[in-house]
């Protein structure tokens, strides 16, 4: 076997492709991220992402979501605007795809039929693209020109893939990036040492994190610091590793004086305003 040999993405390259926030700019600036998430039995996964999206760094947030996720979500999120319904309206073609910077989809959404015609639709739209959760299916996205970033953790590789499980683990970084190149996306293998692969070959893995982020809502809160990121990074493989840099550099803030046990998903988001702070 031809093992990948893939770099570390180190704070040093952090520093160097965080995005300055000009004096002059404006909310214009940087862009209006569309996230598709949350439905009736899942309606937190859309506020992690959505709190996700708006710490990092994006200009204004639209969530399309179900109408009673939307009245849970406004006294946690009062920053965000909404499409009504929009998972329907999506795979309807009746939402206006255009205006938005990057699109993320998938936290607290079923991989069902309705969800399928929804990614149909934004795959035929000109935005990065950020697939999670529910929105991974076995499907090639090589005829779309503008990116689109999956997000497994090992379990939704090997479904998407049909690669088992046994055989992927102790050599993710060489599957990460097989599927990569061969599905023409961008892939973001999360767990220990996330493995980020892009289409065409480059292959980095992350330094940060920790086991405080095994636990339910973390994979979303990265979900929607990809929108946040993309957002406001000019090149979007610097946002990817960014990302997934800072998202596992909360956790490591948060055991430095707390227990590892006890990290809840939505206080990264939280402890993203200092961790953001000491990299610039
Ligand atoms: N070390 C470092 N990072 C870790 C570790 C670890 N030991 N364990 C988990 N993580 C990180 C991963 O890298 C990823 O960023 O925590 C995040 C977990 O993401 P997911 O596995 O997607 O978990 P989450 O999204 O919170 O799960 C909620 O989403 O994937 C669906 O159906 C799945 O019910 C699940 C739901
Ligand atoms: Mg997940």
């Amino acid at each position: 076997h031809t093992h990948q040999t893939e770099s570390m993405w180190t704070i040093k390259h952090v520093k160097e492709t965080l995005p300055k926030r000009e004096q002059a700019s404006h909310k214009g600036t940087f862009g209006t991220g569309l996230l598709v998430a949350g439905s009736r039995d899942m309606p937190g996964a859309a506020i992690l992402s959505g709190l996700g999206a708006m710490r990092s760094g994006i200009g204004k947030l639209e969530i399309a979501t179900e109408p009673e996720v939307i009245s849970l979500m406004v006294s946690s999120l009062p920053e965000a605007t909404y499409v009504r319904s929009g998972l329907q309206k999506i795979a309807d073609g009746l939402v206006d795809l255009s205006p938005y910077r990057a699109v993320a989809m998938g936290p607290g959404i079923l991989p069902d039929r309705l969800t399928e015609q929804a990614i149909e639709n934004i795959l035929d739209s000109h935005s990065p693209l950020v697939l999670d959760a529910g929105a991974l299916s076995q499907r090639n996205y090589m005829e779309r020109p503008a990116p689109v970033i999956l997000t497994p953790h090992p379990g939704e590789f090997s479904r998407i893939t049909g690669v088992d499980l046994q055989e992927l683990l102790p050599k993710r970084s060489f599957y990460a990036a097989k599927f990569a190149k061969k599905l023409g996306v961008a892939i973001v293998l999360k767990g220990d040492k996330t493995v980020i692969a892009f289409p065409d070959g480059e292959t980095w893995t992350n330094p940060t994190g920790n086991a405080a982020l095994a636990k339910g809502g973390t994979g979303d809160t990265l979900t929607g610091m990809l929108l946040g990121m993309l957002c406001c990074h000019e090149d979007w493989k610097h946002a990817v590793l960014n990302a997934v840099f800072l998202h596992g550099a909360c956790a490591d803030k948060w055991t430095e004086t707390r227990s590892i046990h006890t990290l809840l998903a939505h206080e990264i988001s939280g402890l993203l305003p200092e961790v953001w702070k000491s990299a610039e």
